[in-house]
């Protein structure tokens, strides 16, 4: 398990897009540690949120990492693009990936973290053979394209399994979870081995979002 603190990845998928200065203020000034950026296709998942222009709009005035999540068939064709919007993390979906380890390489190549986020009913087992190479797996706690969602229980198990098949070959690997987080479990999910809590509605829908950062970040394992 990581030593150090966990992180906060607001989801900016549930911010007002309206007021998205503000909102990009707010996690500048809060306890957050970077940027959630949920990209959408309509065809991996059934939305569409906000492509790499607004990303790039939203990476003009971030001060802190973006997290970018890219919930699209192909990724490929988009990893240079993403780069340039502003990406310091670039996760692919597993399912989304013929040649896994090539679309990897890339992201690497590109200077940025290689990141893989599994759907709610992949196992972890199938990362076995890519482990080593990963900076993150991102673990969908709910099925992607949509904020606001139930989060899903059998997440617990998969984050122990991982890290538990992460200890040897890939100690530093950041372990994120996607969906459903709030202050409501957030304590189990670090107990359970994550290290980088991703909040949507729990942080844009909450009355004091800065406080509602606060009290993620502050939170302890258990
Ligand atoms: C869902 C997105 C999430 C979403 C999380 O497909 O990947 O990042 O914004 O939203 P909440 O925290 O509201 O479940
Ligand atoms: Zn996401």
């Amino acid at each position: 398990m990581s030593t150090t603190k966990h992180l906060i990845a607001p989801s900016v998928l549930a911010a007002d897009f309206a007021r998205l200065y503000d909102d990009v203020q707010m996690v500048n000034n809060s306890d957050a540690d970077w940027f959630h950026i949920d990209i959408m296709d309509g065809v991996f998942v059934p939305n569409i949120s906000f492509g790499f222009p607004v990303m790039q709009a939203i990476a003009k005035h971030a001060q802190k990492p973006l997290d970018v999540h890219l919930m699209i068939v192909d990724p490929d064709r988009y990893l240079q693009t993403c780069k340039d919007a502003g990406a310091s993390v670039i996760t692919v979906h597993f399912e989304a990936c013929t040649h896994l380890h090539r679309t990897l390489s890339a992201i690497k190549e590109l200077g940025c973290k290689a990141g893989v986020a599994l759907n709610p009913h992949t196992p972890v087992s199938l990362l076995k053979d890519i482990l080593e190479v990963l900076d993150l797996v991102c673990l969908m706690s709910v099925n992607p394209g949509f904020g606001g969602q139930k989060f899903i229980a059998n997440t617990y198990t998969k984050i122990k399994d991982l890290r538990e098949m992460a200890a040897t070959v890939n100690p530093e690997l950041l372990i994120e979870i996607d969906g459903g987080v709030g202050i409501g479990n957030a304590a189990a999910l670090l107990e359970a081995g994550a290290d980088v809590l991703v909040a949507g509605s729990s942080v844009f829908g909450a009355v004091d979002p800065t406080a509602a950062v606060r009290n993620l970040k502050q939170v302890e394992a258990g």
